[in-house]
Parts: C-alpha cells; structure tokens; sequence
C-alpha cells in the first residue's frame, strides 16, 4: 500500500459502510474531497456534518460541493471538531453511520495550523459517543510533519484504552512502515 492508497482505502471501506439516507460526518473539511464523496454517498435522502476551523477550508468545501450540486444535504461549520456534539442536532445523536477524520494541514494552504492532539481525542470521544450500532470511524494520521507524531502516539494511546467489547480496531500501514508514513486505523462499533 503506497502513501496515496491509504485515502482511497478509506473511500473504498467507507463506500461498503455508508448507504443512502445515512447521517455522516467529516470532522476535517479540508478542500472537501472527503466531504463530496460522503455527500454523494448519502445522497439527498442523507445527511453530512462538516467541519473545519479554517475559512479557507470551508469556502473551498462548499465551491465543490456547489460545483457537484451536492451543498443542500451538507451542513458546513467553520468551528473545531472538538465542538462536534453541540453543533450536530440531538435527533441525530447515536444515528450516524460514519465519521471521518484526515488529519494534519490543509494541502496548498497554511501548513502550521494542523490537528492537534488535544482536540482530536476529544473529537474522537464525542465520534465513538454519537455513532450508531455498526457505525464506523475512518482515522487517517500523518505522523511525518512536526506534531504529527505526538498527535500520533496520544491516538494509539487511546486506542488501546478503548473496549474491545465495543469497538473493533484495524490498522492499515503504507508499504513500507516507518515512523512518519501515514496510518489508517478504522473502527467498528460492534452492534449492542
Ligand atoms: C488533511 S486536511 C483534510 C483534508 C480533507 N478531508 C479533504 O478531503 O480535502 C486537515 C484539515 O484539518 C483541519 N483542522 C485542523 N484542526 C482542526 C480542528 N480542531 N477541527 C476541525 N478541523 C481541523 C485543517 O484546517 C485542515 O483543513
């Protein structure tokens, strides 16, 4: 598996997960590839909670999700994924099928904002919270750029600390592993 695979096993993973009418999130906007192929997924009957701090990551996100006639079911936040739980309405609590975090800097913009640790467990606490039985979480991490390795290591640490009664989880590596290539973990909520 080379570098550039990992994001499209993920699609490939979420695409056996996610069906029509389901409730996703993207915790990661980015330039909202992640959050276009969720939105054509789910379908109009469906619906995408997006975030992202960054104005330049949402104005990208919606200009393609215009583009693809795809904004009228994708609910765009320029706010932190750590804020996840107060901003998706309470209705959809325990009702989504998917979240999916790309961690790291927005590709062609400012390279020092990135995810950051204490944030993204908290964001990945309220995900596990919110997912419904079968619901799934697709985790890509870029241990390779300064910050990317604690991220990294806080994120194993709370892997393990989840209930394997709960939660199934498979690690995906590139090729060739070394400490800075990316990492797919993907999590399975075991139905109650
Ligand atoms: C690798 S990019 C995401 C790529 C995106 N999924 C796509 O398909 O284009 C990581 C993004 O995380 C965003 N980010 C950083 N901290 C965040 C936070 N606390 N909450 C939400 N997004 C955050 C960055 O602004 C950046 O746009």
């Amino acid at each position: 598996m080379n570098t550039q695979s990992l994001p499209k096993l993920a699609h490939q993973l979420l695409s056996e997960a996610i069906h029509a009418g389901d409730v996703v999130v993207d915790a990661t906007a980015g330039n909202g590839h992640d959050t276009l192929f969720l939105a054509a997924n789910v379908g109009e009957v469906g619906q995408v909670f997006a975030f992202d701090i960054q104005a330049d990551a949402i104005h990208a996100s919606r200009e393609r999700l215009h583009q693809h006639q795809c904004l009228q079911h994708v609910c765009l936040y320029q706010a932190s994924h750590s804020q996840m739980t107060p901003h998706i309405p309470l209705k959809f609590h325990a009702q989504v099928k998917a979240v999916v975090f790309n961690l790291g800097y927005l590709p062609g913009g400012d390279k020092s904002i990135i995810t950051s640790a204490e944030t993204t467990l908290l964001a990945l606490s309220q995900a596990a919270r919110i997912l419904c039985s079968g619901g799934v979480i697709s985790l890509l991490v870029y241990p390779g750029h300064t910050g990317g390795d604690t991220e990294h290591l806080q994120i194993q640490h709370w892997l393990q600390a989840l209930n394997p009664a709960e939660f199934t989880v498979t690690r995906h590596d590139c090729h060739v592993i070394s400490p800075t290539t990316p990492v797919l973990y993907w999590l399975e909520k075991h139905a109650n």
